[in-house]
């Protein structure tokens, strides 16, 4: 299944006024709002493609302000309306994908934890939203602003967007709405109730506002400058050496690399994987690779390390951290490892569900023919990750 996100970012911030341009483009410290937003859904390994939808005035704004990205498409206009823009949005995504987040540019604080839950809510429901109940009490006022009713708060709820969807519903919707002429609609769920979706709540988030005023911008610079201080990176290491012994090649970070001997070990002796595993683990000071996948376990035998490494990324992301980089150094004598570290770094990659290869680094020295590596009698690796929260 692929995930695709639509942001759209072609209105005007009217009710934020001011010189300074579209709400959208505002800095919040180095980026602009749209550029954080995006951040949120490529840094998901769940999500495949973002598309974002600006306003035809906007392009030079976008071209100088948001950074490219192997999961960015290009930006197509949007309409008058949200709703106009949103159909723009959903109508540019081809049918390689199955379902779609809609979500808002002025929401620049969309969690992984919100996105995984829209992401479940479409598993089982065609149409999930992300709601926060409401704290305070509603009251409903009369033009001279004279409390006419206290309205029960129970089954109300504050809406927010990502919202999800099957791609090929929303699309009919928002074509149905679009040739009824009901343009009415504030948010997509409403497009989708108007064709007879389901819609389902998922547990929203506060701190996931939308910028709408002055005040909300300042809310927002204050939210980064504590992110910024309490950022919540966390640096693994992982060390791993194993025996050269007879045989034709070895298996290094998940490639064979033909060779006139062989790595000696219970598993397939991936020192390079192995060494990533344990750095992943450190990240979430969940033990050593020996504690998860004991030698002693014959269910282990000649074991590709793959499954040690993606098990590792598993129990990294369960425990919320987002992986930001993985790099890895083998020392050895031979084989050379520069012709495969490119094929390397992909298959690190793809086990930890990674897209973005710069986020990843393979690298190799020799031992300069001292001690027992440069005598030929081993391989090691050392890594490091770090695991952002
Ligand atoms: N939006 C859009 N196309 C429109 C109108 C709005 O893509 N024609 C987007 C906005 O860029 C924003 C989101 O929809 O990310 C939510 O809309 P809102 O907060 O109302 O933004 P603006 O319309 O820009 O602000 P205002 O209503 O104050 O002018
Ligand atoms: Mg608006």
């Amino acid at each position: 299944m692929k995930n695709a996100v639509v942001i759209v970012a072609a209105g005007r911030g009217e009710r934020l006024g001011g010189s300074g341009g579209p709400k959208q483009y505002r800095l919040l410290d180095r980026q602009c709002v749209l550029q954080h937003t995006i951040d949120c859904f490529t840094s998901h390994p769940e999500i495949s493609a973002v598309q974002v939808v600006i306003h035809a005035d906007d392009q030079d704004l976008y071209k100088s302000l948001i950074q490219t990205h192997n999961k960015l498409l290009p930006p197509v206009t949007g309409g008058k309306t949200r709703q106009a823009s949103c159909k723009a949005g959903v109508d540019a995504l081809g049918g390689e994908f199955q379902r779609v987040l809609i979500h808002d540019a002025a929401r620049p604080f969309v969690s992984h934890a919100v996105t995984d839950n829209i992401i479940q809510g479409i598993q089982t429901n065609v149409c999930a939203l992300p709601a926060i109940a409401i704290a305070d009490t509603i009251k409903r006022a009369g033009k001279d602003l004279s409390v006419e009713e206290t309205v029960s708060r129970d089954d109300l709820f504050l809406a927010q967007t990502p919202q999800g969807f099957i791609l090929h519903e929303i699309k009919q919707a928002h074509q149905g709405a679009a040739r009824e002429t009901e343009t009415e609609f504030t948010d997509d769920a409403a497009v989708g109730e108007w064709a007879g979706m389901t819609v389902s709540l998922v547990e929203g988030d506060r701190n996931n506002f939308k910028i709408t005023t002055q005040q909300d911008l300042n809310a927002a610079q204050e939210r980064i400058n504590t992110m910024n201080t309490f950022a919540d990176v966390r640096t693994g290491s992982g060390y791993d050496v194993h025996i050269l012994g007879p045989g034709d090649g070895v298996i290094l970070c998940g490639i064979k690399i033909p060779h006139n001997k062989s790595l000696q070990g219970h598993s397939d002796a991936d020192v390079g994987l192995h060494a990533l595993t344990d750095a992943l683990l450190g990240t979430i000071g969940a033990g050593d690779i020996g504690s998860h996948f004991p030698p002693s376990d014959p269910k282990w035998k000649g074991a590709a390390s793959d499954q040690f490494l993606a098990h590792a990324a598993m129990m990294v992301r369960d425990a919320g951290g987002t992986i930001t980089n993985l790099d890895v150094t083998i020392v050895c004598e031979a084989p050379k490892v520069g012709p495969h570290r490119d094929v390397m770094r992909q298959k690190v990659a793809e086990i930890c569900g990674i897209e973005d290869l710069t986020r990843i680094s393979v690298k190799a020295t020799t031992n300069e023919k001292v001690g027992f590596i440069g005598r030929e009698e081993g391989i090691a690796a050392l890594a490091t990750a770090s695991v952002s929260f």
